[in-house]
């Protein structure tokens, strides 16, 4: 599905260069679930911009699905992203004052859905992340966890063959985390859905079966997890 090859990314800084990535290549099947991990500045963010088709590489092969990506000019890459990935942020990026049913319509607004069907994916997709009794909420009536899994399933409600987290368990407290871990598990379990996510916390990276780690825009380790943590599992050290 995700076929990466010496992916560099190189960022002009006025006179200076940063080079967010550094030769990174890696393929990643349908229906993985996937953890990147990496200090702070290490370049998962950028990564995980090419990956959703958000920015592209300075140089390298980013092919997804089949399509070679690394080319594509903004408007293509934004019809990419409309059709194929799903974005959750650390900081749920809702709109306030609005109903949860709403921020979950607003992606099918282009999609030529008439009022009624945008409103009936729209509940399936707050039904599947465990909402279905707060559709009509405003994100500030609701916790921490349940705006996560609004914008989770905003994310899905264009059925979105990947869904791409960028530290989504960052603005959360440890319990409330480990529970929109089990929610990615479950949605990798039952609905097959190819899961990439980034985080810093081990335990959080544990739920997930392969485990990517990035130093100074390398990659430094790859390797599958064989036990991803299960629901219910008390927090340990490493
Ligand atoms: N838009 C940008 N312009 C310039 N430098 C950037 C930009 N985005 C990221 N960087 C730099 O690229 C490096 C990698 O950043 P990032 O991918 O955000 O890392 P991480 O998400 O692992 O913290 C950092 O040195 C960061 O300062
Ligand atoms: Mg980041």
């Amino acid at each position: 599905m995700i076929q990466a090859q010496d992916l560099t990314k190189v960022y002009q800084m006025g006179d200076s260069e940063v080079h967010a990535l550094n030769g990174a290549s890696f393929t990643i099947d349908e229906g993985e679930m996937v953890a990147i991990m990496g200090p702070s500045g290490s370049g998962k963010s950028t990564l995980m911009s090419i990956i959703g088709c958000l920015d592209v590489p300075t140089s390298g092969k980013y092919e997804l699905d089949g399509l070679a990506v690394e080319n594509m000019g903004e408007s293509q890459l934004a019809e990419i992203r409309g059709r194929k990935i799903g974005f959750v942020f650390q900081q749920f990026n809702l709109l306030a004052r609005t109903s949860a049913l709403e921020n979950v319509m607003l992606p099918l607004t282009y999609a030529g859905f008439s009022g009624k069907e945008r409103e009936e994916r729209a509940r399936k997709a707050l039904e599947r992340v465990g909402l279905g009794d707060r559709t009509h909420h405003a994100p500030n009536e609701l916790s921490g966890g349940q705006q996560q899994r609004v914008a989770i399933a905003r994310a899905l409600v264009n059925e979105p063959s990947i869904l791409l987290a960028d530290e989504p368990t960052g603005a959360l407290d440890s319990k409330t985390g480990v529970e929109i871990m089990e929610l990615f598990q479950s949605l990798h379990k039952d609905g097959g859905q190819t899961v990439i996510l980034v985080t810093h916390d081990t335990f959080v990276a544990r739920h997930a079966n392969r485990i990517i780690r990035l130093s100074d825009g390398k990659i430094v380790s790859d390797e599958i997890n064989q036990n991803p943590i299960k629901a219910g599992t008390p927090r340990t050290e490493e």
